[in-house]
Protein backbone atom coordinates (compact mmCIF):
# COMPACT_ATOMS: atom_id res chain seq x y z
CA UNK A 1 0.00 0.00 0.00
CA UNK A 2 2.96 2.47 0.99
CA UNK A 3 6.30 2.27 -0.25
CA UNK A 4 8.34 5.11 1.01
CA UNK A 5 12.10 4.96 -0.79
CA UNK A 6 15.48 7.20 0.29
CA UNK A 7 12.76 10.00 1.21
CA UNK A 8 14.05 13.71 1.72
CA UNK A 9 13.19 16.75 2.52
CA UNK A 10 14.22 20.14 3.77
CA UNK A 11 11.38 22.51 4.99
CA UNK A 12 12.21 26.50 5.75
CA UNK A 13 14.13 28.82 4.27
CA UNK A 14 17.98 29.78 4.35
CA UNK A 15 19.55 29.88 7.93
CA UNK A 16 15.91 28.92 9.24
CA UNK A 17 15.93 25.56 6.81
CA UNK A 18 15.61 22.28 8.82
CA UNK A 19 16.65 18.97 7.47
CA UNK A 20 13.32 16.99 8.48
CA UNK A 21 13.09 13.83 6.42
CA UNK A 22 16.85 11.98 6.11
CA UNK A 23 16.53 9.30 3.39
CA UNK A 24 13.86 7.40 4.86
CA UNK A 25 12.51 3.99 3.46
CA UNK A 26 8.99 2.44 4.60
CA UNK A 27 7.09 -0.28 3.41
CA UNK A 28 3.50 -0.86 4.52
CA UNK A 29 1.48 -3.55 3.46
CA UNK A 30 -2.06 -3.49 2.59
CA UNK A 31 -4.08 -4.03 5.74
CA UNK A 32 -1.53 -2.96 8.44
CA UNK A 33 -1.98 -0.60 11.31
CA UNK A 34 1.19 1.04 11.46
CA UNK A 35 1.76 3.05 14.79
CA UNK A 36 4.54 5.70 14.40
CA UNK A 37 6.10 6.91 17.55
CA UNK A 38 9.54 8.75 18.28
CA UNK A 39 10.14 11.85 19.95
CA UNK A 40 8.67 15.99 19.37
CA UNK A 41 10.61 17.30 16.10
CA UNK A 42 11.63 14.37 14.73
CA UNK A 43 9.51 14.51 11.61
CA UNK A 44 6.30 12.33 12.32
CA UNK A 45 4.05 15.16 11.07
CA UNK A 46 6.10 15.67 8.04
CA UNK A 47 6.01 12.18 7.27
CA UNK A 48 2.28 11.62 7.48
CA UNK A 49 1.95 14.71 5.12
CA UNK A 50 4.33 13.28 2.70
CA UNK A 51 2.41 10.16 2.51
CA UNK A 52 -0.77 11.60 2.10
CA UNK A 53 0.78 13.82 -0.55
CA UNK A 54 0.51 16.95 1.57
CA UNK A 55 4.36 17.66 1.48
CA UNK A 56 6.74 16.70 -1.31
CA UNK A 57 9.78 15.01 -1.22
CA UNK A 58 13.18 16.75 -2.29
CA UNK A 59 14.60 13.24 -3.42
CA UNK A 60 13.55 9.91 -3.08
CA UNK A 61 9.79 8.32 -4.07
CA UNK A 62 6.30 7.86 -2.32
CA UNK A 63 4.24 5.22 -4.24
CA UNK A 64 0.31 4.69 -2.69
CA UNK A 65 -1.37 1.23 -3.82
CA UNK A 66 0.96 1.62 -7.59
CA UNK A 67 0.54 5.49 -7.62
CA UNK A 68 3.77 6.87 -7.39
CA UNK A 69 2.80 10.47 -5.81
CA UNK A 70 6.09 11.85 -6.63
CA UNK A 71 5.72 11.99 -10.73
CA UNK A 72 2.28 13.66 -10.32
CA UNK A 73 1.29 16.99 -10.58
CA UNK A 74 -0.59 18.63 -7.33
CA UNK A 75 -3.84 18.67 -9.51
CA UNK A 76 -3.30 15.14 -9.78
CA UNK A 77 -2.30 14.26 -6.27
CA UNK A 78 -5.26 15.82 -4.80
CA UNK A 79 -7.10 14.14 -6.74
CA UNK A 80 -5.92 11.06 -6.11
CA UNK A 81 -5.59 11.97 -2.38
CA UNK A 82 -9.67 12.86 -2.09
CA UNK A 83 -10.32 9.08 -3.48
CA UNK A 84 -7.52 7.27 -1.45
CA UNK A 85 -6.82 8.59 1.55
CA UNK A 86 -8.68 10.34 4.50
CA UNK A 87 -6.38 12.25 7.34
CA UNK A 88 -7.57 12.84 10.91
CA UNK A 89 -5.62 15.71 12.91
CA UNK A 90 -5.09 16.28 16.37
CA UNK A 91 -7.18 19.78 16.72
CA UNK A 92 -9.70 18.11 14.41
CA UNK A 93 -10.25 20.54 11.57
CA UNK A 94 -13.69 21.08 11.33
CA UNK A 95 -15.03 24.32 9.54
CA UNK A 96 -16.64 25.87 12.42
CA UNK A 97 -19.47 27.91 10.58
CA UNK A 98 -20.71 24.96 8.93
CA UNK A 99 -22.88 21.83 10.47
CA UNK A 100 -21.67 18.28 11.31
CA UNK A 101 -23.41 17.10 7.96
CA UNK A 102 -22.05 19.92 5.51
CA UNK A 103 -18.25 19.18 7.76
CA UNK A 104 -18.75 15.63 6.00
CA UNK A 105 -20.83 16.38 2.82
CA UNK A 106 -18.94 19.81 1.33
CA UNK A 107 -16.00 18.03 0.35
CA UNK A 108 -17.85 15.08 -1.24
CA UNK A 109 -20.09 17.45 -2.86
CA UNK A 110 -16.72 19.47 -3.78
CA UNK A 111 -15.33 15.80 -5.29
CA UNK A 112 -18.82 15.66 -7.37
CA UNK A 113 -19.75 12.41 -5.28
CA UNK A 114 -23.02 11.62 -6.24
CA UNK A 115 -25.66 11.66 -2.47
CA UNK A 116 -23.16 13.69 -0.95
CA UNK A 117 -25.36 14.74 2.03
CA UNK A 118 -27.14 10.79 2.16
CA UNK A 119 -23.03 9.60 2.64
CA UNK A 120 -22.33 11.90 5.15
CA UNK A 121 -25.78 11.15 7.13
CA UNK A 122 -25.05 7.43 7.06
CA UNK A 123 -21.08 8.07 7.80
CA UNK A 124 -22.33 10.18 10.63
CA UNK A 125 -24.34 7.57 11.97
CA UNK A 126 -22.05 5.38 11.57
CA UNK A 127 -19.81 6.82 14.46
CA UNK A 128 -22.46 7.34 16.64
CA UNK A 129 -23.78 11.28 15.56
CA UNK A 130 -26.65 10.54 14.18
CA UNK A 131 -28.23 12.83 16.50
CA UNK A 132 -25.86 15.43 15.69
CA UNK A 133 -26.43 16.71 12.38
CA UNK A 134 -27.66 19.95 12.78
CA UNK A 135 -24.78 21.04 15.18
CA UNK A 136 -21.85 23.19 14.56
CA UNK A 137 -18.53 22.24 16.18
CA UNK A 138 -18.93 24.87 19.39
CA UNK A 139 -21.68 22.84 20.34
CA UNK A 140 -20.20 19.68 20.17
CA UNK A 141 -17.40 17.87 22.69
CA UNK A 142 -13.52 17.51 21.95
CA UNK A 143 -14.60 13.72 21.25
CA UNK A 144 -17.55 14.18 19.25
CA UNK A 145 -15.56 16.88 16.99
CA UNK A 146 -13.05 14.50 16.44
CA UNK A 147 -16.09 11.59 15.40
CA UNK A 148 -17.31 14.00 13.15
CA UNK A 149 -13.85 14.16 11.53
CA UNK A 150 -13.21 10.72 11.36
CA UNK A 151 -16.48 10.30 9.68
CA UNK A 152 -15.48 13.24 7.49
CA UNK A 153 -12.15 11.22 6.65
CA UNK A 154 -14.11 8.21 6.27
CA UNK A 155 -16.97 9.12 3.60
CA UNK A 156 -15.17 9.02 0.56
CA UNK A 157 -14.13 5.56 1.63
CA UNK A 158 -10.45 5.64 1.27
CA UNK A 159 -8.10 2.86 1.44
CA UNK A 160 -5.46 4.23 3.32
CA UNK A 161 -6.49 6.32 6.80
CA UNK A 162 -3.60 8.41 7.86
CA UNK A 163 -3.83 9.56 11.77
CA UNK A 164 -2.10 12.23 13.30
CA UNK A 165 -2.02 12.35 17.35
CA UNK A 166 -5.45 11.86 16.84
CA UNK A 167 -6.15 11.47 20.34
CA UNK A 168 -4.12 13.87 21.84
CA UNK A 169 -6.58 16.52 22.25
CA UNK A 170 -8.78 14.26 24.78
CA UNK A 171 -9.19 13.16 27.80
CA UNK A 172 -7.88 9.63 28.59
CA UNK A 173 -10.79 7.83 28.32
CA UNK A 174 -12.54 9.91 25.30
CA UNK A 175 -9.14 9.46 23.53
CA UNK A 176 -9.77 5.69 24.00
CA UNK A 177 -13.34 5.69 22.64
CA UNK A 178 -12.22 7.56 19.72
CA UNK A 179 -9.22 4.55 19.18
CA UNK A 180 -11.60 2.01 19.55
CA UNK A 181 -13.65 3.54 17.01
CA UNK A 182 -10.79 4.27 14.44
CA UNK A 183 -9.67 0.36 14.90
CA UNK A 184 -12.98 -0.83 14.10
CA UNK A 185 -13.46 1.41 11.22
CA UNK A 186 -10.05 -0.30 10.04
CA UNK A 187 -11.02 -3.83 10.47
CA UNK A 188 -14.54 -3.05 9.30
CA UNK A 189 -13.30 -1.54 6.03
CA UNK A 190 -10.10 -2.90 5.37
CA UNK A 191 -8.14 0.29 5.20
CA UNK A 192 -4.58 0.37 6.15
CA UNK A 193 -3.91 2.78 9.01
CA UNK A 194 -1.32 4.79 9.56
CA UNK A 195 -1.62 6.67 13.13
CA UNK A 196 0.91 9.54 14.85
CA UNK A 197 1.12 8.90 18.18
CA UNK A 198 2.63 9.70 22.31
CA UNK A 199 0.46 7.66 23.71
CA UNK A 200 2.72 4.23 23.85
CA UNK A 201 -0.69 1.76 24.43
CA UNK A 202 -2.02 3.40 21.39
CA UNK A 203 0.87 2.49 19.63
CA UNK A 204 1.18 -0.91 21.10
CA UNK A 205 -2.71 -1.66 19.52
CA UNK A 206 -1.09 -1.18 16.23
CA UNK A 207 0.66 -4.40 14.60
CA UNK A 208 3.99 -2.64 13.64
CA UNK A 209 5.43 0.38 15.12
CA UNK A 210 7.75 2.48 13.29
CA UNK A 211 10.02 4.21 15.19
CA UNK A 212 11.48 7.79 14.45
CA UNK A 213 14.37 9.74 15.30
CA UNK A 214 15.86 13.31 14.30
CA UNK A 215 14.17 12.48 10.64
CA UNK A 216 15.10 8.73 10.71
CA UNK A 217 13.26 5.46 11.03
CA UNK A 218 15.47 3.45 13.49
CA UNK A 219 13.45 0.71 13.69
CA UNK A 220 10.08 -1.15 12.12
CA UNK A 221 10.88 -0.01 8.32
CA UNK A 222 8.86 -3.31 7.24
CA UNK A 223 12.33 -3.96 5.06
CA UNK A 224 12.02 -7.93 4.49
CA UNK A 225 13.60 -9.85 7.46
CA UNK A 226 15.66 -12.27 5.04
CA UNK A 227 17.44 -8.19 3.32
CA UNK A 228 18.05 -7.11 6.86
CA UNK A 229 19.71 -9.81 7.55
CA UNK A 230 22.23 -10.22 4.54
CA UNK A 231 22.88 -6.52 4.87
CA UNK A 232 23.56 -6.78 8.71
CA UNK A 233 26.11 -9.58 7.63
CA UNK A 234 27.82 -7.35 4.83
CA UNK A 235 27.72 -4.06 6.93
CA UNK A 236 29.99 -6.63 9.90
CA UNK A 237 31.69 -8.57 7.27
N1 LIG B 1 7.50 24.61 7.50
C1 LIG B 1 8.58 24.36 8.26
N2 LIG B 1 9.68 25.15 8.19
C2 LIG B 1 10.78 24.88 8.93
N3 LIG B 1 10.88 23.85 9.78
C3 LIG B 1 9.81 23.04 9.91
C4 LIG B 1 8.60 23.24 9.16
N4 LIG B 1 7.73 22.27 9.49
C5 LIG B 1 8.35 21.50 10.41
N5 LIG B 1 9.59 21.96 10.66
C6 LIG B 1 10.58 21.36 11.58
O1 LIG B 1 10.76 20.02 11.21
C7 LIG B 1 10.96 19.21 12.36
C8 LIG B 1 9.98 18.06 12.36
O2 LIG B 1 8.65 18.55 12.53
P1 LIG B 1 7.40 17.59 12.67
O3 LIG B 1 7.32 16.71 11.47
O4 LIG B 1 6.22 18.44 12.94
O5 LIG B 1 7.81 16.72 13.95
P2 LIG B 1 6.93 15.81 14.92
O6 LIG B 1 5.58 15.63 14.31
O7 LIG B 1 7.71 14.55 15.05
O8 LIG B 1 6.86 16.54 16.22
C9 LIG B 1 10.85 20.14 13.55
O9 LIG B 1 12.15 20.51 13.95
C10 LIG B 1 10.08 21.31 13.01
O10 LIG B 1 10.42 22.48 13.71
MG1 LIG C 1 3.68 16.15 15.01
Amino acid sequence: MIELKNADLTLGQAAASVHVLKGMDLTIDAGESVGIVGPSGSGKSTLLMVLAGLERLDRGEITIDGTPLHGLSEDRVAEFRGRNIGIVFQSFHLIPNMTALENVAVPLELANVRNAFEIARQELASVGLGERLSHYPGQLSGGEQQRVAIARALAPAPKLLIADEPTGNLDAETGRQVADLIFSKQAERDMTLVLVTHDASLAARCSRQVRVRSGEIVSGSGLDASVAASLSKAVSA
